[in-house]
């Protein structure tokens, strides 16, 4: 990575100011369900504290859109990362204004504050400058370690830079090192695994991947559209018309490299407990639905990726939040758990997928960013790293 990074900073005594992704999964009782991207965001925190300086964290939670909502407060966040810290971390009601700056005046060197949601505030995600200089005006420096966000232009993310001396966290240099590495020298063979429900979100990274990889396997809902586009019947299963034509495209582009199920799973709805039966793609009955790839697609991808030597996966082969159309994405994480390979995991569902199945220790790399990761996969630009300063 060409950016600084926090190692190239004198923080001792300073106030840094760090935008971190706790943008985390709660549940009704506001539980944290996952807190990886806390636990992710600590060694960039325990090196700003180690070294002297006083740390301001600030993230978004959700999309709150300018309002206040109690239910998106990050109040639970900071009681989780100060149980993980093993030290207070000071929660402040707002993000900006004078109870901040008193609170954040009041710091000494090894003092964490996590402000509140970033979101309850409309400026943010407009990228209003005055708002970004309020954000910048409570430090020194700024890092940015939350490559979760990296893919949105927001205050805390760009705007912060044009007033605050700007590098890297210990994260982010990690996210970008690993799929930077992965996409533009990885050891091959190199396979891809696409999944998720819609292909329209996905046409970007399969175009950019097919220059790159030697086998790029689709799987899950957007497989379905591509099937159709070869001509298979695939009865109620969700097919995206629109995208017909991007997909015809890329058959054409990838004749040699796209690889799609040979049998699936379908149900006569979609509900855990629909009828199911396993089928060959040119014999989806008439009122069913793929859920998911059926066993010989299991083993022609395992076969696949058995030989590879860089994985990327980013989204499911099925329903998986339906047990009984998980399991071809249980298979595929089986696979990758024991093969001899960099494997390195975008974020969200496929991510979510891994820690169910107790097999994130095995992977070489999980991505914290979902939408971050899928961008850098297509080859975009991520404003949030690129506002950062050249080494
Ligand atoms: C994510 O969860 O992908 C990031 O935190 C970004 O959230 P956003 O899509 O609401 O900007």
């Amino acid at each position: 990575m060409n950016k600084k990074t926090v190692k190239d900073l004198d923080v001792q005594g300073k106030k840094v100011l760090v935008r971190v992704d706790f943008n985390v999964p709660l549940d009704d009782q506001q539980n944290i369900t996952d807190d990886r991207r806390i636990v992710s965001a600590l060694p960039t925190i325990r090196y700003l504290l180690n070294h002297g300086a006083a740390v301001i964290l600030m993230s978004h939670l959700g999309r709150p859109k300018g309002q206040v909502q109690p239910e998106y407060s990050l109040g639970p966040v900071a009681t989780r990362l100060s149980e993980l810290l093993a030290q207070p971390v000071r929660m402040v009601p707002d993000c900006v204004g004078p109870d901040v700056q008193a609170a954040v005046a009041a710091m000494n060197p090894g003092d964490v504050v996590l402000l509140e949601n970033l979101r309850f505030h409309n400026e943010e995600t407009k990228n209003e400058p005055e708002f970004a200089r309020q954000l910048a005006s409570l430090a020194d420096l700024y890092v940015n370690d939350a490559f979760g966000t990296a893919h949105r232009a927001h205050a805390s993310t760009e705007g912060v830079t044009h007033y605050l001396p700007a590098a890297a966290g210990f994260l982010m240099e990690k996210e970008l090192d690993f799929l930077g590495k992965a996409v533009e020298s990885p050891r091959h063979p190199f396979v891809a695994i696409l999944g998720g429900a819609k292909i329209s979100d996905k046409i970007g990274v399969i175009d950019n991947l097919l220059g790159k990889v030697d086998k790029l396997i689709i799987g899950g809902g957007m497989a379905n559209t591509f099937l159709k586009a070869q001509g298979y019947a695939v009865a109620d299963s969700l097919v995206e018309d629109d995208s017909l034509e991007s997909a015809r495209m890329l058959l054409k582009q990838g004749q040699n490299k796209l690889i799609l199920p040979v049998d699936v799973v379908v149900a006569d709805g979609f509900a855990n407990d629909a009828q199911k039966q396993v089928v060959k793609i040119d014999a989806v009955p008439a009122g069913w639905r793929i859920l998911d790839i059926g066993p010989d697609t299991v083993k022609l991808f395992s076969d696949l990726l058995t030989t590879a030597k860089t994985v990327v996966w980013n989204g499911p082969m099925g329903v998986f939040e339906f047990p009984e159309f998980a399991r071809g994405t249980f298979a595929l994480a089986h696979t990758l758990a024991n093969i001899q390979a960099v494997t390195i995991i975008g974020g969200g569902d496929s991510a979510a997928a891994i820690e169910q199945a107790g097999l994130a220790d095995r992977i070489t790399h999980i991505s914290t960013g979902g939408g971050a990761s899928l961008e850098f996969l297509e080859g975009k630009t991520l404003p949030g790293v690129a506002a950062l300063a050249d080494r």
